[in-house]
């Protein structure tokens, strides 16, 4: 177990190896008994994070806040439109001057081509940990709480199981693409075989794409890509079908929201899931575009974890936190 996290940054799914993974799922299990049985365990008394915002969130604010104030310190919610950024604040003097005011930063940035960059900014300039809370490339504590979920349903020892990242639907907007490229990049390493499936203008990161093999390499798990939705969910352990941008394909977001519109049959529904094994658990990060990327009978049916996923994030959150910011 490597315990020394202590002033890490958390920004990429590979930042911590896989036995750090491991400690902080370890410590994540630990703080959901604790707040089970009502034990205190307030290991960060009077310290603060900086929650900014870039974009909106129901699931992370929440968690975070919350997760903060349960270990004995507060979340500060930070809206960037509030703040003096668009009046010149550079990423290096929020790094400079939030690591004097607090005791971790925690950014989500989500646009595309900056969110990422704009993160490694401030960290670079941080003296306190900088911690993703989702970016255009990552989104690793979403990750951390879907693998925590997926040890709870199908045990520890994930090989020969199969997950299946699957695009879906969804006309909203063109979502961030970094919950598949976390997820493809942290599964293989506990042993899960994973299929991608999206249409062909859905294609990941070429960099993320290349990492994820290398991962599935190293660890000896399998990693196929697929354009048909039904050939991947066949006998799956875990389906976690969700919508994202086809912005590797094309900057145009008016061609990128007429490409989406092709694929309205990428949904998950009832007569798809049967293709999956029968005790297979039905994943996605919410907010899902209900009966457009998944039907109300498969989010709220007997094989649907999606509020134990939500709940793990504050789990994770909370252990990530004390490892880093105590
Ligand atoms: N899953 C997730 O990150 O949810 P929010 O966008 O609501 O934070």
């Amino acid at each position: 177990m490597q315990t020394y996290l202590h002033g890490r940054d958390l920004i990429g799914d590979l930042d911590f190896s896989r036995e750090e993974v491991e400690t902080a799922l370890e410590v994540a299990f630990d703080l959901k008994r604790k707040r089970a049985l009502n034990e205190p365990h307030a290991l960060l008394r009077d310290k603060v994070l900086a929650m900014m915002f870039f974009f909106s969130s129901t699931r992370t604010r929440g968690s975070f806040e919350a997760g903060m104030a349960q270990l004995g310190g507060h979340g500060a919610f930070i809206e960037s439109r509030s703040t003096q950024i668009a009046h010149g604040d550079t990423p290096k003097e929020i790094g400079e001057i939030f690591g004097r005011y607090f005791d971790g930063i925690a950014i989500r940035h989500v646009d595309w081509k900056i969110g990422n960059k704009y993160i490694h900014e401030v960290a670079k300039h941080s003296r306190v940990p900088v911690l993703n809370m989702q970016c255009d490339i990552y989104h690793p504590f979403q990750i951390l709480a879907d693998l925590m979920t997926v040890i709870e349903k199908k045990g520890r020892d994930l090989r020969q199981r199969k997950m299946v990242v699957s695009w879906a639907y969804a006309s909203s907007y063109q979502k961030p693409m970094s919950v598949p490229q976390s997820l493809i990049l942290q599964m293989p390493r506990f042993g899960l075989d994973v299929v991608l499936a999206h249409p062909p203008e859905f294609k990941l990161m070429p960099e993320i794409m290349d990492q994820a093999r290398e991962q599935a390499r190293k660890y000896r798990t399998g990693f196929d890509v697929v354009d048909d939705m039904d050939a991947a969910f066949k006998d799956a352990d875990v389906v976690y079908a969700k919508s994202w941008g086809a912005m590797v394909h094309t900057s145009d977001e008016k061609e990128g929201a007429r490409i989406i519109s092709k694929y309205s049959s990428w949904i998950t529904d009832e007569r798809r899931l049967k293709l999956a094994k029968p005790d297979a658990i039905y994943m996605h990060p919410l907010p899902a575009d209900r009966n457009i990327e998944v039907t109300d009978e498969v989010i709220d049916g007997p094989n649907s974890v999606v509020y134990d996923e939500a709940e793990n994030r504050m789990h994770v959150q909370k252990a990530v936190m004390a490892l880093t910011m105590s």
